[in-house]
Formats: structure tokens, sequence, C-alpha cells
């Protein structure tokens, strides 16, 4: 593996393009292509025995594992507790019944992340990682190591690592939910369909939304504040998008659920600070178009991400529509991920930011 940029600008840059290929690696350990199924002897965890699964990571990881929440208690009917690793160590969390943990983490290395997974040893059933360095202390220190196969990861920004993370936690939730008899056969197939022709799709939105995310971008680069809304798994990607933003070009921004808006966030609106709502037509659309008129009736701009069904269902005025193809609701995560990381990449680029290596942030937080 040669760690150089290629013809990109920056790490990021190439990493964010290499996802079609270390998605597919990523998403061949644990689905059968030509079966059309999951590979469950690819989970060393016993999912048809547990009571609840316990989740904990940092940063970017964090929010893979939020995602992978709403997949386990959906498709699996499997409860799950999560929380950030510097709280999840410290709250003193009852661990009873049948348990099993899982850590995300890229490094392998994140000393809050660590901490958690020592503090579930004497009680989880299975302590699993997903982690992209096999060779780290959390990979070590794992009964079950589920790999990303995203190869090295040189941006501070984290991207490629997440849509891997996705992948595994994507295929373990069928996994799971085969186990517990809650995945129809006809469910998993079709879901496995949407897994197998995403990496393809991820090289058609990252080529058709390139030049439109640019001009937005040196619109975005002019604001102090940047809101990100989203419903259901795409919350997590709203405050992924906010996270991005904020590390790389230093832009104020926020995550919220979008259903949160009138709690708070909608005293700030003004066209000042423009909203990016990331809404695919699913079951949340109708309820998050709402929210978004929210926005427009106090002057708020808005920045849709949405697919061509939702981009026909709303004749809302935005700053930009970003429209991406439909997708089943497994694979969204993953493709919204991307014009969420060129959003925050272009908009670095245009601030003039050392988008690698941004201002007082690492790679790998070994320091509690
Ligand atoms: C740092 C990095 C992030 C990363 C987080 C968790 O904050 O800058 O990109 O998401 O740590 O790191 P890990 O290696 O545990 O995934």
């Amino acid at each position: 593996y040669v760690v150089d940029k290629g013809n990109h600008r920056h790490f990021m840059e190439k990493e964010i393009y290499e996802q079609p290929e270390v998605v597919s690696h990523t998403l061949s350990h644990y689905i059968d292509f030509a079966e059309g199924r999951v590979k469950l002897d690819a989970a060393q965890i016993d999912f048809a025995n547990l009571d609840r699964l316990a989740m904990s990571a940092c940063g970017t990881a964090f929010y893979a594992g939020l995602v992978g929440k709403y997949w386990f208690e959906r498709y699996a009917r499997l409860p799950v507790e999560i929380d950030v690793a510097s709280e999840f160590r410290y709250r003193e969390m009852p661990l009873p019944g049948k348990m099993a943990a899982l850590f995300i983490t890229q490094s392998g290395e994140t000393a809050d992340t660590l901490a958690s997974l020592r503090y579930c040893k004497d009680n989880a059933l299975t302590i699993g990682a997903i982690v992209n360095v096999r060779e780290s202390t959390i990979a070590r220190e794992s009964d079950a190591v589920f790999p990303t196969l995203a190869g090295p990861e040189i941006g501070v920004a984290s991207t490629k690592a997440f849509t891997c993370q996705l992948s595994v936690l994507a295929a373990l939730a069928m996994i799971a939910g085969r186990a517990r008899g809650t995945l129809t056969l006809e469910d998993e197939t079709g879901m496995v369909q949407a897994l197998v022709e995403a990496p393809r799709l991820f090289n058609d939105v990252l080529k058709s939304v390139q030049p439109q995310i640019e001009t937005l971008s040196r619109e975005l680069s002019r604001f102090k504040d940047v809101l990100y809304l989203g419903r259901g798994t795409s919350f997590p990607l709203a405050l992924e998008g906010a996270l991005k933003l904020k590390e790389i070009s230093y832009i104020h921004a926020e995550g919220y659920a979008a259903g949160e808006l009138k709690h708070g966030p909608i005293a700030l609106i003004d066209e000042n600070m423009p909203v990016i709502v990331i809404a695919p037509h699913d079951r949340h659309f109708e309820k998050t178009v709402s929210n978004m008129q929210e926005v427009a009736a106090r002057g708020g701009q808005i920045i849709l991400i949405t697919d061509e069904k939702g981009a026909a269902a709303t004749t809302l005025e935005t700053m930009s529509t970003i429209v991406l193809p439909v997708v089943d609701d497994i694979v969204a995560p993953l493709l919204y991920a991307l014009p969420v990381q060129l959003i925050a990449y272009h908009t670095a680029v245009f601030m003039g930011t050392d988008v690698d290596q941004p201002r007082n942030l690492a790679k790998s937080v070994t320091v509690e």
C-alpha cells in the first residue's frame, strides 16, 4: 500500500475518492456476493442469545455507532446502549444480563475507547471491535475483531474509515437480524443487493455532485455558522456533517435532530445561518420537509441533500439542492456521507486551512 496523495491535493480528498473501492472491499469480508447473503460466520458474537448490545466510540466513529444503533434496533430488534467513550467509561453503568459490547475505532488506540472496553471486560459475554488498524491495542484486547479494510487513513478528519465502519455495522445488523429471526430472507437479499450496487453508485455520485458542491462551498465559506438537520439515520449524518465542517474549515457548525429544531436552534435562524438538511425520501421525509418549511418561513437559507423522489416531492426554494439516486435505507447513510464530506472539504479549501492537519487536532487521541 503506497501512502501518497496520488493526483489529489490532499490526503482527505484522496481518501474520499477511495471510498467506492474500500467500501466494496470491506463489504466483501462480511457478505457473500455470489450467494447474495451475509456471512453468518463473519460474526463471532452470539447475537441470538443477547439481551442487549452496548456500543461506544469517539468522534466520527461514535456517529457511525449511532447509525448502527438504528440498524440493530430496527433489523435485529436488539436494544442498544450507546455513548461517547469519555462518558461511557465514567457512568458506572450497570451491565446486567446477556450483553455484548462493541467498540468502533479507526486507530484502535483512542484512550477513552480503550478504557470503555476495559470497563466491560468482566461483564460482557463478548467484546467486539470494529477497527481499522489490526495490530492496535483495542484489536488485541477484543474477543472478536471486525476489520474495516479502509487502508491507512492519513487525513485527520476521518472519511473512508467512517463509511467502512458503516459497512461493517450494516452487515453486523443484518447478521444479527438473521440470527435472531427478525430479518426475512427477502429483506436480507434485497439489502445485500443494494449494498453490492452501492460502490458503483458512489463513483457516479462523487463525479456528478463535485461541480455543484464546489460552487456551494465557495458560498458557504462566507458564513460564520451552519446548522445541519436530519431525522432517523440522517441525524447522525447531520452530526457528522457539522463535525467535519468545524474541524477543517473552522466554521462553527451544529448538527441537530430535525425534530429538535423547535426546541432551540430555530431561535438562531436568519439569512446568516444556512441550514443543511439531509433528507432522503424515506419514511421520515414528510416530517423533515415540515421542519424545512419552518426554516424557510424565518428567512433561513436551505441546502437540501435528498434523492430524486425527494427533489420531485418538494417545491421549497433552496440555496442548493443536491440530488442523489434513490437507495435502500441501509445504503443511505453511506451514500449521504459523500456530499457531506465533500462540502466540508471544499469549504475548507476555499478557507485556505490546513485540511489534512487542522489546528489543535490529532489523528489519534491517546490521552484522556
Ligand atoms: C480523533 C480523530 C477523528 C476520530 C476520533 C476517534 O478525534 O481526529 O477523526 O474520529 O479521534 O478516533 P478513532 O481512531 O478511535 O476512530
